[in-house]
C-alpha cells in the first residue's frame, strides 16, 4: 500500500491494516504539523456545482495548490470516478503524509436513480421500504466515487412554509427518529463500511433549524428548550445511537447563539453527553456567517467560537486555514481541540477504509454497472407507491377503470419529466423521470386524451433560479375545457413544480400556485369527475378541493419512477396506504399546525360564548390530520384492551387491537398509538406518537396487535433536559390516524 501512498513520513505504520484504528490515528497525528493538522479541518466545494452563495474557496487552481499543500480535508460536489480519481490522487500521492480526502456529496432522495422526496418517503411509514430505498441512493454515489452523504435531514418541522421540510419527515419526532435511523442503516449499512457500496451519513441540521422564525429560510430558531429537548433532539439522538458517522451544524440561531458555535449543543450534548466520536461539519460558510448575524466581530473569532464549540470541519467558508494556526500559536485555541477535531475527521476516513484504498470507490464498471441499475429503479418504483397518500375517494372515483371509461388528463405537470424528480438532485439528469401521462400510457395507451390546460410556470426553473409561476397567461385553457365535456373522469394533476421546496424555497402562500386553482374551478364547472392528483413538496392548502374534487391524491414528487408510480395507484394495482406526516392546514395562517400541540385552560365552548381557544373565520382543526390517509379498502378496529390497569416503574403494559378489512380490496393499515401524560410536571401534548405498525390484510381477514409501552414511551424530557417518568394516570389512544382514535386509561402507580 505505501506505494500506492508514496508518502514521506517517518513512521509509514498507520498504513498497517492490522493496527487499530485509534492507533493508527496516534502514529500519523504525532507526523503531523499544526498546518496540516488545520488542513484536515478544511473542506471546499468542487468545481462545477454549486449548493451555496459564491464559493469563498478560491479558483480550481488554488484549490488543487491546496490540496497538494495538505491543507485540505475534504471536498465536496466532487462526483464521477474520473473527477474524484483526479482529486484523491493529488491528495495521495503529492502530499507529505498522503491522507486521502473524504468526498462530501448531498445524496438526498437518490443519486442518478431518484426516490422520492424525503417527506413523501417518510408517508409510507415503511421503514424497510425508507432503509433499502437510503440503500440504493447510497450504492450509486459511492459507485461514483462519493463517500459521505450530507443526509439524512431530521429536522422536525410544523412549518409548511419553509421549503425544506421536503426533505425531512414531518412533524413528529418518534415517526421522525425511526425514518433517521432506517436511513442512517441504509447509508451505512452494518458501519463497518466493508462494502464499498455504503457511505458515512450526516444528521443534519444541528439543531432546530426546522422552528425557524415564520418558516422564513435562514433565519432565527427560538425555540424553547421543551421543543428543543422533546421535539428538537430526538431523531439526532437516535441517529447518535444507530453510529452515525458526522453531524452537519444549521444556520440558524439557538436562543441567540449560532448552532456552528454551541458549546451546549456540540460539546456538551452531542460530544459529552451523548458520546458521539464521530466528526461535526458546519453547513456551507455557517462559520463565516456568524459575522453576519453580528455575533463574531471578525473571522478570527469565529474561527475561535466554532472550534471551542465543537465544530470540526469549516465548509467553504475558508476561515480555519487562514487563522487557526495563528490562534492556536498565540494561546488563544487550545491545540488539544484542534487534535480533538482531527482524530475524530481521521477516525472516519480510517473507518471508510481509505487509508487501506484510497482508490476502493473509484472503479468505473461498478460505476457503470451500479448507476441506473434495473434493480435501483424497481427499488424507487416500490418506494414510491408506498409514498402515496389517498385523501378522499368519493363517487368510487377510484380505482380507475382500465377498460370502458374515458380518461382525461389534464395539466402541464401531469406530462412533466422533470418538476417530478423533485428539489436536491444535483447529479440526476434533467427530464429522466416517468411522467404521469407517460405512466397512464401504459394502462390506456392512445385512448387516453391528454390537454396540457393552463401553463404552471413561465418557463422551467432550475435548481438555482427562483420558480416564477404563470399568473396571466391562459392559453389552453379553452382546450381543455372542450376536453373535459366528453370525459367519464378527468383526472388533473396540479401542484408546485419540484423545485419550488427545498432550500431557500420559503413561501408565504401554500395554495395552488399560479393559475391552478382557477384552471381547477373551470374544469369543475364543466365535469365535476374529478381526481385531483397533487404535486408538491410540503403540505398545501387545498380547502377548495378538499370541499368539491370526488378524489384527491397526494402524489408529492415521486422521483425517478414518478408516472409508473402514481398509474398503479390510480388504476388499482397498488392500494394506497400512505399517512401523512404532516398535518395539512385549513389555510396558511393556522401554521404552525401540529397534531402535538398542548391542551389550553379554554379548549371548548361550553358556555356558548366566544371565550374560548379559537379562530373567529376557520375552524381550528387541520384539513388533514397528521396520521391520515385512506385505502381503497376499509379498516375497523376493535375497542383496544390493556392486559393491567395500573403498573409500577419497570414493568410493562401490554396494549391490543383488532384490525379487520371490511372492503373488498386487500390492502394496508397503519395502526397508530398515542400518549398522553394526564398531569405532569412540564404540561404535555394532548397526544403522542408512541407506536405503529403496518397490518397488510386480505378482505374480511382480521389481526391483532400488541404494542408494549414502558417507561420510554410514557416519559419525556424534563426543563433540565432529563428524561423522567412521572407517576399518574395516562391516556392511550388507538386508531388510524391521530385525529380518529379510542381511547382508555392506565396508571403508573
Ligand atoms: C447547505 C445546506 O443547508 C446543506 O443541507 C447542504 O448539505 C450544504 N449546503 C451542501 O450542499
Amino acid at each position: 500500500m505505501a506505494a500506492i501512498f508514496n508518502i514521506n513520513a517517518q513512521d509509514k505504520s498507520y498504513l498497517d491494516k492490522k493496527k487499530p484504528i485509534e492507533e493508527r490515528i496516534n502514529i500519523l497525528m504525532k507526523q503531523m504539523t499544526l498546518e496540516e493538522k488545520v488542513g484536515q479541518m478544511n473542506q471546499y466545494n468542487g468545481f462545477w456545482d454549486v449548493t451555496g452563495p459564491a464559493p469563498t474557496g478560491g479558483s480550481a487552481e488554488e484549490k488543487y495548490k491546496n490540496i497538494k499543500k495538505g491543507l485540505v480535508g475534504s471536498m465536496l460536489s466532487v462526483r464521477g470516478v474520473k473527477e474524484v480519481k483526479a482529486v484523491q490522487k493529488i491528495a495521495v500521492e503529492e502530499t507529505r503524509l498522503g491522507i486521502p480526502l473524504i468526498i462530501g456529496f448531498d445524496v438526498i432522495h437518490g443519486y442518478k436513480t431518484l426516490s422520492p422526496i424525503p417527506l413523501a418517503e417518510s408517508s409510507s411509514w415503511d421503514m424497510k421500504a425508507i432503509e433499502k430505498s437510503a440503500e440504493v441512493a447510497a450504492s450509486e454515489a459511492a459507485a461514483s466515487g462519493i463517500n459521505w452523504t450530507f443526509g439524512p435531514m431530521m429536522d422536525i418541522s410544523r412549518d409548511a412554509r419553509w421549503g425544506r421540510v421536503m426533505e425531512g419527515a414531518g412533524e413528529d419526532p418518534y415517526l421522525g427518529a425511526q425514518v433517521a435511523v432506517a436511513r442512517v442503516k441504509g447509508f451505512q449499512g452494518d458501519n463497518t463500511f466493508r462494502s464499498p457500496l455504503r457511505i458515512a451519513a450526516t444528521a443534519k441540521h444541528f439543531a432546530a433549524y426546522g422552528f425557524v422564525d415564520a418558516g422564513l429560510e435562514y433565519s432565527a430558531s427560538e425555540v424553547n428548550r421543551n421543543i428543543l429537548y422533546n421535539q428538537v433532539l430526538p431523531p439526532f439522538k437516535a441517529a447518535v445511537d444507530t453510529g452515525i458517522r458526522s453531524i452537519m451544524t444549521s444556520f440558524n440561531t439557538i436562543d441567540g447563539i449560532p448552532a456552528t458555535a454551541n458549546q451546549m449543543l456540540l460539546r456538551e450534548t452531542l460530544k459529552n453527553k451523548w458520546g458521539f466520536n464521530g466528526f461535526v461539519v458546519s453547513d456551507w460558510a455557517s462559520v463565516r456567517e456568524m459575522i453576519y448575524w453580528g455575533y463574531s466581530p471578525d473571522e478570527k473569532s469565529a474561527a475561535k467560537s466554532a472550534v471551542e464549540a465543537g465544530t470540526d470541519m469549516d465548509m467553504e467558508g475558508g476561515i480555519f486555514v487562514p487563522h487557526l494556526v495563528s490562534l492556536v500559536q498565540n494561546g488563544q485555541v487550545k491545540e488539544s481541540l484542534v487534535d480533538d477535531a482531527v482524530r475524530r475527521i481521521l477516525r472516519v476516513k480510517f473507518e471508510l477504509g481509505l487509508f487501506d484504498d484510497p482508490y476502493r470507490f473509484l472503479d468505473e464498471k461498478r460505476e457503470k454497472e451500479v448507476i441506473g441499475s434495473k434493480a435501483n429503479r424497481d427499488a424507487v418504483l416500490d418506494m414510491a407507491k408506498k409514498s402515496i397518500v389517498l385523501l378522499k375517494n368519493e363517487k368510487q372515483l377510484l380505482p380507475l377503470k382500465k377498460e370502458g371509461q374515458k380518461i382525461l388528463l389534464l395539466g402541464d405537470l401531469a406530462a412533466s419529466k422533470n418538476s417530478p424528480l423533485g428539489s436536491w438532485r444535483i447529479a440526476s439528469d434533467n427530464n429522466t423521470a416517468v411522467s404521469v401521462l407517460e405512466g397512464m400510457q401504459k394502462y390506456k395507451g392512445n385512448s387516453l386524451k391528454y390537454e396540457k390546460g393552463i401553463a404552471l410556470t413561465q418557463e422551467e426553473p432550475t435548481f438555482l433560479t427562483e420558480v416564477q409561476y404563470n399568473t396571466t397567461n391562459r392559453e389552453g385553457l379553452e382546450a381543455a375545457k372542450q376536453a373535459a365535456k366528453d370525459a367519464d373522469v378527468i383526472v388533473m394533476v396540479l401542484g408546485e413544480h419540484g423545485f419550488s421546496s427545498g432550500e431557500a424555497r420559503s413561501r408565504t402562500q401554500i395554495d395552488l400556485p399560479g393559475l391552478q386553482q382557477e384552471f381547477l374551478e373551470e374544469i369543475y364547472k364543466i365535469n365535476p369527475n374529478i381526481v385531483l392528483v397533487l404535486n408538491n413538496g410540503r403540505p398545501l392548502a387545498i380547502s377548495w378541493a378538499a370541499e368539491h374534487i370526488p378524489a384527491i391524491v397526494e402524489a408529492w414528487q415521486l422521483g425517478t419512477e414518478t408516472g409508473n408510480a402514481v398509474a398503479q395507484v390510480l388504476f388499482g394495482d397498488y392500494n394506497p396506504s400512505g399517512k401523512l406526516t404532516m398535518s395539512f392546514p385549513r389555510n396558511v395562517g393556522q401554521i404552525p399546525i401540529y397534531y402535538n400541540h398542548y391542551s389550553t385552560g379554554r379548549f371548548t365552548n361550553k358556555d356558548g360564548n366566544v371565550f374560548w381557544s379559537h379562530y373567529s373565520d376557520v375552524d381550528k382543526t387541520p384539513l388533514y390530520p397528521f396520521g391520515y390517509g385512506l385505502s381503497y379498502s376499509k379498516f375497523e378496529y376493535s375497542a383496544p384492551k390493556v392486559n393491567k390497569k395500573t403498573f409500577a416503574k419497570g414493568e410493562k403494559v401490554e396494549v391490543t387491537v383488532t384490525v379487520k378489512n371490511t372492503g373488498i380490496y386487500a390492502g394496508k393499515e397503519v395502526v397508530q398509538l398515542y400518549v398522553k401524560d394526564d398531569f405532569a410536571s412540564v404540561v404535555r401534548p394532548v397526544k403522542e406518537l408512541k407506536g405503529f405498525e403496518m397490518v397488510d390484510l386480505q378482505p374480511n381477514e382480521s389481526k391483532t396487535l400488541t404494542f408494549s409501552l414502558g417507561e420510554k414511551e410514557l416519559g419525556f424530557y424534563n426543563q433540565d433536559g432529563k428524561f423522567v417518568v412521572e407517576p399518574g394516570t395516562f391516556k392511550i389512544m388507538i386508531g388510524g390516524n391521530s385525529a380518529d382514535v379510542q381511547e382508555l386509561t392506565i396508571e403508573l402507580l
